[in-house]
């Protein structure tokens, strides 16, 4: 289980360590504005902002820290 901070309310989320944010949103947590281009980090489609600063969410894995704050 994890608690992720997403524009301002927490969602706790059960998924493996290892799963690429990009995944949790869409999937687990239905947030769909998150695109899925490349899946290799190249093309940026999928930028988030995690703890203000911009990442590729099909490059972080949600494992990395029990908050994020997008
Ligand atoms: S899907 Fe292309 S950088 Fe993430």
């Amino acid at each position: 289980m994890m608690t992720l901070q997403i524009n301002g309310p927490s969602h706790t989320v059960d998924a493996p360590a290892e799963m690429p944010l990009l995944w949790v949103l869409r999937d687990i947590l239905g947030r769909a504005g998150t695109k899925y281009g490349c899946g290799i980090g190249a093309c940026g489609t999928c930028t988030v902002h995690l703890n203000g600063a911009p990442v590729r969410a099909c490059q972080v894995t949600v494992g990395l820290g029990p908050v994020f704050v997008l």
